[in-house]
């Protein structure tokens, strides 16, 4: 099959590309970048350089592909989150349309049809194509970025936050502590994205009807469950997820400086998964567990985490 990926070498698209090019298929690499050239290529993937952000680009590139991999990669700098998310799924729907593809595999998360602000999975409706959306839980990845934090104040936190942290504890007193509107005892489906590279290429070679929702997840845990094992992995086995109120979360992300919409869609965002309902339509689902679980992750987060 002629297969098109999206979201270049990112943690899902590189380990999806190479599942593909295994199984056979002929696959199309979408980068912003084209120093990505060289290494698209050494996978045995057709680089395509050009952003999401033209439809021109992501139409000519669709044309004549069975399969489409479509993916919006997260930006801090939008002042609107739900809005630059909106411009990206229309440009995609647009592309897919005048293209005519008809398997389409779309990556959302698990929280999507809980925050409304950031939910752009009904702009894929209206094609004349079989759909598959994505739900994946919380990414391991996202673990990288505690990395700085851990090694000043030994407390895990969550993705955006972190950046934000040492204006944070300067100006809260709460030094030491983090971070996040979920956390401590809550209980979260944590995801490889080996996990959901798998899913995606099951998912892009099948051709069922309409509109489908599958979620996917590697292994459920509490915060501090899984503080514990990327802890013990680099000897800190004491190591917390502190839990904020959203409250204390917005006051700290406006403080930051972060754009007020794209601060309350994060607020929001986290609050739908400290409130359990994420994991309440998660179960609903019951969807099959990955299997690379966070003890396997863990070791290759203690190599980075020793190198840095
Ligand atoms: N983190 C989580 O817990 C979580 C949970 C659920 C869902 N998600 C979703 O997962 C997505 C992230 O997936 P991922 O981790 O596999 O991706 P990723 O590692 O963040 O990689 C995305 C890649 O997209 C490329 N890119 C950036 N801007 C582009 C543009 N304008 N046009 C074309 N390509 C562009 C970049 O590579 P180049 O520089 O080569 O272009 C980037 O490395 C997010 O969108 C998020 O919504 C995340």
């Amino acid at each position: 099959m002629k297969i098109i990926v999206t979201g270049s070498l990112g943690n899902i698209s590189q380990p999806l590309t190479q599942i593909l090019v295994i199984q056979g298929h002929a696959v199309t690499v979408v980068s912003s970048n084209p120093e990505k050239k060289a290494v698209i290529e050494n996978l045995g993937a057709i680089p395509a350089i050009g952003s999401i952000s033209d439809v021109n680009f992501l139409t000519q590139t669709f044309k004549g592909a069975d399969a489409v991999y479509t993916m919006i990669p997260l930006s801090f700098t939008e002042p609107d989150l739900g809005d630059y998310l909106r411009r990206m799924a229309q440009n995609y729907a647009q592309a897919l349309k005048e293209a005519g593809t008809k398997r389409i595999v779309v990556l959302s998360g698990w929280a999507a049809d809980l925050v409304k602000s950031e939910n752009v999975e009904h702009l894929f409706d209206g094609l004349d194509a079989s759909v598959t959306i994505m739900r994946p839980g919380s990414f391991y990845t996202n673990f990288y970025q505690s990395i700085d934090l851990i090694k000043g104040k030994g407390v895990i936190g969550k993705f955006l936050t972190l950046r934000y942290s040492g204006l944070w504890s300067l100006l809260t007193g709460k030094t030491g502590l983090l971070m996040g509107n979920y956390g401590g005892d809550d209980r979260i489906v944590f995801v490889s994205p080996i996990d959901i590279a798998d899913a995606v290429a099951e998912e892009l070679i099948l051709l069922p009807s309409g509109k489908n929702i599958r979620y996917v997840g590697s292994e459920e845990l509490t915060c501090n469950q899984a503080a514990k094992i990327i802890g013990t992995a680099i000897s800190k086995p004491w190591l917390k997820w502190v839990l904020l109120s959203d409250k204390e979360m917005l006051q700290g992300l406006k403080m930051a400086k972060l754009p007020e919409k794209l601060a309350e869609t994060l607020v929001e965002m986290q609050a739908a998964m400290h409130s359990g309902k994420t994991l309440e339509n998660f179960h609903k689902n019951q969807p099959k567990m990955g299997k690379v679980k966070l003890a396997d992750f863990a070791e290759e987060f203690a190599a980075v985490y020793h190198k840095k």
